[in-house]
C-alpha cells in the first residue's frame, strides 16, 4: 500500500494504543477528499479491496430523478461489503431484489500502487440491457486484472425505472443511470490519487449496455473524465436502444399498482412511495425504460442531447479506443428453440420496421433483399437458424460496431484497435450457463476471461488460463500504454495494428491470436450499401443542415 496509507495506519494505531499484534495483517486506511476509508487485504493476491464505497445517493423525495453527491464521511468508512445491488429482477436467480442505497463503487488496489508511483486505473461499467447488473465480486472478481499492476474500479448504477425513466419534466429528465455513472467518474477523478491511482490515466470499459454507456460518455457534453475507452459488444449505434420522453408508460405503471391518474406529478409522487420491489414487479407489464434524448430544462444537467447518428464527437479527438464483438453475438437467442419458434419468427420485418422510417413498400422491398441475402428463397425453419443468427448479429452488433468505428475515425479519435472474440472454452460466460456447445462465442462470453467469476469454482484449464492471461494483458497494456501490444512476446506473439482508412485490421481472439482484415467482409459490404442508401430513413435521423 502507499506510504500515506501505511503512515495513517500507524498513526491511528498509536493514537488508540492498539497492541503490536502477532497478526501482521494491517487493514489499509486511505485518506481521501471525502474522508477516511478502510479496506481489507485480499486473500487471493497482493492487493487491497475497498468495497461498497457510496459515491452518491438517491434523492428520497425523487427516487426516479438524478442522484445527489454523497456527503463526506465523518468517521472512518469501513469498505467491506460489495453486495449492494440497485432494484431489479436479478439475472442469476431471477428474483426481485435490490435497494436504492446502491450507488456504491468497489476499488481494487495492487500492492505496488502508491501516491508516489501511481498506477493506471481501469473502470468497469456493467451490462444488463439497462435493466439488470451489479458490480460486486459475485461476477466481477478483480484477481486477473490487479496482477497487471493497475487499479480496477467497478461501479453500480441504477437500472430499469429508477435508472431510465424519461419524462418531459425537470424532475425526471432521463438517463439517471448514466448520470449516476457520471457522479461515480467524478468521484474517481477526485479521489483515486489517494489510493495510488493515476487520475490522469483512466480507462473506462464496459460490455453490452456498459459499452453503450461508455460510448455515450464520449458523446456527452459533460467534462472528459477518462483517457482511453474499451467498448465490448455495444455502442450508441445499436438499433432501437434509445427513446424519447414519454408519460404514458409511467402513468400505466402507476395504474398497474392501483393508482389511476392522468397527472404525471401525482403518478410520480405515488410511485415514489411504493416499495421498490412492487415497482420492479409491475415493470413486467410495461415496456422497459431505455436511454433517451432529453428535453431542455433550466439548471438540469443533460447527458444525451440528440440521437448519436446526428452528433459530432469533439471529445473523441485523440482518444485511443479498443473495441470489438464476438463472432456469434446472437447465438443464444435463436439456438435450442422448438420448430414453432422459427415458424413464427418474422425477424427481417420486425428488425427493419423498428429501426427505419420505411413506408410499406420500402419495408417490403428491404425485407425481400435481406431474405434473399441471408436465406435465399427458403422459409425460416430450424435449418436456417445459423443464417438467422448471422443476420441478427450483424444488425444488432457487428455493423453498428463498424459504423461506430467509422464515426470515431471521422471525429479524429486516437488509435482504434478492433477485435473479434471467437474462443470457445470452459469459461464462456453465457454459453456455459446455458449449456450451449455449438456455434462460436456468444454475446458476453468474453467476460469469463476477464473476471474471476465467483461461481466458476474450478481452476481454469491450461487453455482457458492462456486466454485469460492474453486478454487481461492486452487490456492492461492498452490501459498503460494506449497500445495492447507494445512489444511482441511469447504470450502475445502478434502486432495488433490499429484500423486505418480502408484497412480494417482486427485481432481475432481464439485459441490463437491472429491479426486479420475486415471481419465478415461480404455481409458487411451488403450492410454498408444498405445503410448508405437508407441513411436518412434511420429512426432519429435529423437533417442537420435545416437546424
Ligand atoms: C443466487 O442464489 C444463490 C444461492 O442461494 C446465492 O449464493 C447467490 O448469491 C445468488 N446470486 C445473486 C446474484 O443474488
Ligand atoms: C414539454 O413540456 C413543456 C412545458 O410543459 C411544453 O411547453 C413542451 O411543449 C413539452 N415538450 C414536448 C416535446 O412535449
Ligand atoms: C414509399 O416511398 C417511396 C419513396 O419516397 C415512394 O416512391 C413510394 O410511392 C412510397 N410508397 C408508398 C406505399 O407510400
Ligand atoms: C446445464 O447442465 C447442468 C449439468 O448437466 C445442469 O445441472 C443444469 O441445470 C443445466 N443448465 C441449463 C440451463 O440447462
Amino acid at each position: 500500500m502507499c506510504l500515506r496509507q501505511i503512515f495513517l495506519t500507524i498513526f491511528i494505531s498509536t493514537l488508540f494504543k492498539t497492541c503490536h499484534c502477532i497478526d501482521t495483517r494491517v487493514d489499509p486506511l486511505v485518506d481521501t477528499n471525502v474522508g477516511l476509508i478502510r479496506g481489507m487485504k485480499a486473500e487471493d493476491g497482493g492487493y487491497a479491496m475497498f468495497l461498497g464505497i457510496p459515491y452518491g445517493k438517491v434523492d428520497k423525495n425523487n427516487p426516479f430523478g438524478p442522484s445527489l453527491p454523497q456527503e463526506n464521511f465523518e468517521e472512518i468508512f469501513e469498505a467491506y461489503d460489495d453486495s449492494a445491488i440497485c432494484p431489479q429482477i436479478e439475472e442469476f436467480n431471477e428474483t426481485i431484489t435490490g435497494t436504492l442505497d446502491c450507488l456504491h463503487l468497489n476499488i481494487y488496489v495492487p500492492d505496488v500502487a502508491s501516491t508516489k508511483s501511481p498506477v493506471p486505473v481501469l473502470v468497469w461499467i456493467y451490462g444488463g440491457a439497462f435493466q439488470t447488473g451489479f458490480g460486486g465480486r459475485f461476477l466481477y472478481g478483480p484477481k486477473y486484472f490487479v496482477r497487471h499492476d493497475i487499479i480496477l474500479v467497478t461501479v453500480n448504477y441504477r437500472v430499469g425505472p429508477y435508472g431510465f425513466m424519461c419524462l418531459n419534466d425537470s424532475k425526471v429528465p432521463g438517463n439517471q443511470g448514466f448520470k449516476d455513472q457520471l457522479l461515480a467518474l467524478r468521484w474517481i477523478k477526485d479521489n483515486i490519487d489517494s489510493f495510488g491511482g493515476n487520475s490522469n490515466k483512466i480507462t473506462l470499459f464496459g460490455e453490452s449496455a456498459g459499452g453503450v454507456a461508455i460510448d455515450y460518455h464520449l458523446f456527452s457534453k459533460q467534462e472528459k473524465l477518462f483517457n482511453n475507452l474499451i467498448i465490448q459488444s455495444g455502442t450508441s449505434l445499436l438499433p432501437s436502444l434509445i427513446g424519447e420522453p414519454e408519460a404514458a408508460r409511467t402513468l400505466n405503471l402507476a395504474s398497474i399498482l392501483g393508482f389511476e391518474t392522468i397527472n404525471l406529478n401525482e403518478a410520480l409522487s405515488f410511485l415514489g412511495k411504493q416499495s421498490t420491489n412492487s415497482v420492479i414487479d409491475a415493470m413486467r407489464q410495461v415496456p422497459r425504460y431505455l436511454p433517451c434524448v432529453e428535453n431542455d430544462f433550466n439548471n438540469v444537467e443533460k447527458f444525451i442531447s440528440d440521437y448519436p447518428l446526428n452528433l459530432d464527437i469533439p471529445k473523441a479527438k485523440d482518444v485511443p479506443i479498443l473495441i470489438g464483438h464476438t463472432d456469434d453475438e446472437r447465438l443464444l437467442l435463436h439456438v435450442n428453440k422448438n420448430p414453432e419458434y422459427y415458424e413464427h419468427l418474422n425477424i427481417f420485418h420486425e428488425k427493419l420496421f423498428n429501426a427505419f422510417n420505411f413506408n410499406s413498400s420500402q419495408l417490403a422491398d428491404a425485407v425481400k433483399n435481406f431474405r434473399h441475402f441471408y436465406i435465399g428463397d427458403e422459409e425460416i425453419t430450424e435449418q436456417e437458424k445459423f443464417s438467422i443468427i448471422d443476420f441478427d448479429s450483424d444488425f444488432t452488433y457487428v455493423h453498428p460496431t463498424q459504423r461506430s468505428i467509422k464515426q470515431y475515425m471521422e471525429n479524429n479519435a486516437g488509435d482504434i484497435y478492433y477485435y473479434m472474440f471467437s474462443y470457445n472454452g470452459g469459461r464462456n460466460f453465457v454459453k456455459k450457463r446455458h449449456n450451449v456447445t455449438i456455434g462460436g462465442a456468444a454475446h458476453a462470453d468474453e467476460i469469463g476471461y476477464l473476471f474471476d467469476i465467483s461461481y466458476m469454482k474450478d481452476e481454469p484449464s491450461h487453455e482457458d488460463q492462456l486466454i485469460i492471461d492474453r486478454m487481461t494483458t492486452l487490456w492492461a497494456n492498452f490501459v498503460k500504454y494506449s497500445n495492447p501490444t507494445p512489444q511482441i512476446s511469447d504470450l502475445l506473439p502478434v502486432d495488433w495494428k490499429p484500423v486505418e482508412n480502408n484497412l480494417l485490421h482486427y485481432l481475432e481472439i481464439d485459441s490463437e491470436l491472429t491479426l486479420k482484415k475486415r471481419p465478415f467482409n461480404k455481409r458487411m459490404a451488403f450492410w454498408d450499401l444498405f445503410y448508405r442508401h437508407n441513411y436518412k430513413l434511420q429512426k432519429g435521423y435529423r437533417n442537420r443542415d435545416k437546424w
